[in-house]
């Protein structure tokens, strides 16, 4: 598997700043908080985002420079996510994230929610004094989209009448969004002319549900330890993903195992070999192949760049994730 450090090395001086300057923009005032973020960043996170962020602003800005615009774009990026990730681990209740335990079982979810609203508080203030408008408007607009993402997970759980287009729609709020959004601004920090900046938008938005939907396979077929976080909790939680719906459409039974939210011994197990027995991870790979098959095309308004290339085997790598 390609990682993705390798794929990012054009962008690897940038990003191992960008680590050293989250931390010292979240740790300066409070050392409870220092201590959880310094156990965040300094964890292994793949970086994704904020890489995405640096080279679309690359591949926008014609070979000249990237501004100091652009990489505090990308490290507001990684803020959000990451406080989308301590909120998320305390929804969820789990314990391991990036390969350490999460914050909230090292430190309380007192300080998890705290240091959370700290993250997304830090990350508009420092998104405010961008000064540029349109840019606070899309990543404001994101931290409402993670939210209700979020909420309609939740009020979903075990609905086993969820449809796929409902499911890519709460994957786009939780997902897609902010790689949507931080792609369009980092054009849009470039002076961009609005088509592209759009199509990055579209970029963004393909390449993150075929990430999320990628996730969620990986969730049925991946290690705990591969995937430094929990593997095979979403079934068990009620969050019906796309091997979930898909299997539902040859299984009827399976309805009844959800509805019944797994009350009996075995009804777990059960659902999970109907699940591994059905089309419902092939489609399911299908679902994400087009979706990063739409993703590259929205690249082709941008000139070759090494940037460019770079944008486009993310979409591959998204995959590789998979075998
Ligand atoms: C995790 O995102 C949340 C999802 C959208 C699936 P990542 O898989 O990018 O998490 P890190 O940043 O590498 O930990
Ligand atoms: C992660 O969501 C948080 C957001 C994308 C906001 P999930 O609960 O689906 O992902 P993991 O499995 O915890 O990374
Ligand atoms: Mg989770
Ligand atoms: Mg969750």
């Amino acid at each position: 598997m390609t990682s993705a450090i390798s794929l990012f090395a054009p962008v690897e001086d940038d990003l191992r700043q960008l680590t050293e300057n989250l931390k010292s923009l979240i740790g300066a005032r409070h050392p409870i908080l220092y201590a959880a973020a310094e156990h965040l960043f300094g964890a292994k996170g793949k970086r994704v985002r904020p890489a995405i962020v640096l080279l679309v602003s690359r591949a926008t800005m014609m070979g000249q420079e990237i501004t100091t615009r652009h990489r505090r774009l990308a490290e507001i990026t990684e803020m959000i996510h990451t406080a989308s990730l301590v909120h998320d681990d305390v929804v969820d209740e789990s314990e391991l994230r990036r390969g350490v335990p999460t914050v909230h079982s090292s430190f309380g979810n007192r300080i998890a929610v705290l240091a959370g609203d700290f993250l997304f508080a830090q990350s508009s203030w420092y998104l405010a004094n961008l000064d540029n408008l349109e840019v606070v408007k899309l990543l404001s607009q994101v931290i409402m989209d993670l939210a209700e993402g979020e909420i309609q997970q939740g009020l979903n759980r075990f609905s086993s009448d969820l449809s796929i287009e409902a499911y890519l729609e709460k994957s786009y709020y939780k997902t897609a969004s902010l790689i949507a959004n931080s792609s369009k601004a980092a054009a849009v920090l470039s002076d961009s002319p609005t088509e592209t900046a759009e199509a990055m938008y579209q970029y963004g938005r393909y390449l993150g549900l075929a990430f999320q939907i990628v996730d969620d396979l990986l969730d049925f077929t991946g290690s705990t330890e591969e995937l430094g976080k929990p593997a095979g909790s979403d079934l068990k939680s009620g969050n019906l993903t796309a091997p979930a719906l898909y299997a539902l459409e040859e299984h009827p039974i399976l309805e009844v195992l959800i509805e019944r939210e797994f009350a009996q011994p075995g009804d777990l197990e059960q659902a999970l070999t109907l699940i591994q027995n059905s089309k419902g991870l092939e489609r399911s790979r299908q679902l994400a192949f087009q979706h990063s098959q739409d993703a590259v095309k929205c690249l082709e308004c941008l000139p070759p760049s090494e940037s460019r290339q770079v944008l486009t085997k993310l979409t591959e790598y998204v995959l590789r994730r998979l075998y």
